[in-house]
């Protein structure tokens, strides 16, 4: 799948097969991630993959709208390791980058996904923390929830030309 069409089909998908996501596919997708823009690449996320039905049920528990990871095969909290940032503060777009990568690369493979909002909620996060227990000075982000499709996304084109300007925002 080219990278525009990956980009204009890609839809949150909340509901899974019972088909596993395989090590080949988790290994595609965390590269995809990991080759997002960085500021000053500084790479700053860190990923833990969950496959445990146990912790991603605890996981879908922590926080408002997470079911979604307690359906899909596999779940990804999406964290940053700050301690050492060049850039403070950038780990949000950075993270967020690497998210929207992932999102999209799961699609273009044919699975499908659902970013889970985390940050900035701290006590969210703080939720998180306590199931996945990552070093002191780890923020998280946010979560994805992948696995097979049971039916595609809806198209839909968002395309709003009032959104837009040229030049400068004159009324
Ligand atoms: C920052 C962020 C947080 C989100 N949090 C959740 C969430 O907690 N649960 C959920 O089911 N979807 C969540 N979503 C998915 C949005 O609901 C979805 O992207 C939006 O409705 C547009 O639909 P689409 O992704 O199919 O284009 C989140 C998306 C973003 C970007």
């Amino acid at each position: 799948m080219d990278t525009l069409t990956s980009i204009m089909t890609r839809r949150s998908i909340r509901q899974y097969t019972d088909e596993d996501v395989t090590t080949e596919q988790l290994l595609t997708l965390l590269r995809a991630a990991m080759a997002a823009p960085s500021a000053g690449n500084q790479q700053p996320w860190r990923f833990v993959a969950v496959r445990d039905a146990d912790v991603r049920a605890r996981l879908a528990e922590a926080t408002p709208y997470a079911s979604p990871i307690g359906r899909a095969p596999l779940g990804i909290v999406v964290m940053a390791d700050t301690r050492e940032n060049k850039h403070p503060g950038f780990w949000v777009q950075d993270c967020s980058a690497a998210t929207e990568n992932l999102l999209l690369a799961a699609h273009a493979i044919g699975l499908g996904g659902v970013w889970i909002g985390v940050h900035p909620h701290v006590d969210r996060a703080a939720a998180i923390t306590q199931i996945v227990h990552p070093p002191e000075g780890f923020a998280v982000l946010g979560m994805i929830a992948i696995g097979h499709p049971t039916s595609p996304g809806p198209q839909v084109d968002r395309y709003h030309a009032e959104y837009v300007r040229t030049d400068g925002w004159d009324e």
